[in-house]
């Protein structure tokens, strides 16, 4: 007993370094946490769609731990149908936000749940390939981070809405098969960013250019 205690104190300066070194970083990696509303979002989402988390994604605890902050590209794997990823460098590396989701070809049915507009932070938004009908939520318009907004292949009604155009970062839409009114488009003319767009909107573009 009497041992261990004086190895702590010993005045070492190479042992406390280490020592002090690994306390800041357990400290930091401690305190790096999912915005609270975020997760609230993520889970109520969730809940709505009838989705359960894989493994790798820890739902249940802090949603931005795992597989959401590794270097793993969840846009680029097909197979990869649920995802989230994270950023934690937020107020000095205190704070997580939630910068990509991905519910990918996975057949859910319902509409946007309105607790999609906490995740303020979004830059990519996967969407595509699933059941979900309505019209498309005009909080979209603030997701203004957004550069990837994939939606296509699902069952939305209505025009594709202008306040898209106001998404001044995005550059790749793919936002198809929207049934029941013909979209102007008008408001691409003002998107500087957008290098793809795709779906059924293509042959309206060729009367708009
Ligand atoms: C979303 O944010 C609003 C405030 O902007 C808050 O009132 C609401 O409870 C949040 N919803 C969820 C599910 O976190
Ligand atoms: C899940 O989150 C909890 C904290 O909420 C953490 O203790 C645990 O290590 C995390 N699991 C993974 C696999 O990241
Ligand atoms: C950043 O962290 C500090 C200290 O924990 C806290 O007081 C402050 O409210 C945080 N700011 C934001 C924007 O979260
Ligand atoms: C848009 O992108 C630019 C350049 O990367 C960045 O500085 C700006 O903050 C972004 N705007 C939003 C709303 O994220
Ligand atoms: C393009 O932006 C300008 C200036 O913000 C605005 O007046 C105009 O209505 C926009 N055009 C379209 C088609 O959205």
């Amino acid at each position: 007993m009497r041992r261990r205690h004086e190895l702590l104190v010993s005045p070492s300066f190479c042992l406390s370094g280490l020592v002090l070194l690994l306390a800041l970083s357990a400290r930091a990696q401690r305190q790096a946490q999912t915005d609270p509303s975020e997760v609230a979002a993520l889970n109520a989402m969730f809940s709505r769609w009838g989705l359960r988390a894989s493994t790798a994604w820890n739902i249940s605890g802090e949603p931005c731990s795992g597989a959401a902050v590794d270097d793993t590209d969840i846009d680029s794997d097909n197979k990869l149908k649920l995802g989230i990823k994270c950023v934690c460098s937020y107020n000095v590396s205190t704070v997580c936000h939630i910068t990509q989701l991905k519910v990918y070809a996975l057949d859910v049915v319902g509409q946007i749940p309105a607790e999609l507009q906490n995740l303020t932070y979004l830059t990519n938004l996967n969407l595509a390939q699933n059941y979900l009908a309505g019209s498309l939520p005009a909080f979209l318009g603030k997701l203004t981070r957004l550069q990837y907004l994939w939606a296509s292949d699902n069952e939305f009604t209505g025009k594709i809405p202008d306040y898209i155009g106001s998404l001044s970062n995005l550059t790749d839409l793919r936002i198809g098969d929207l049934t029941g009114e013909v979209s102007s488009l008008a408001f691409v003319a003002n998107m500087t960013s957008l290098s793809t767009l795709y779906g059924d909107i293509v042959c309206y573009l060729t009367t708009f250019y």
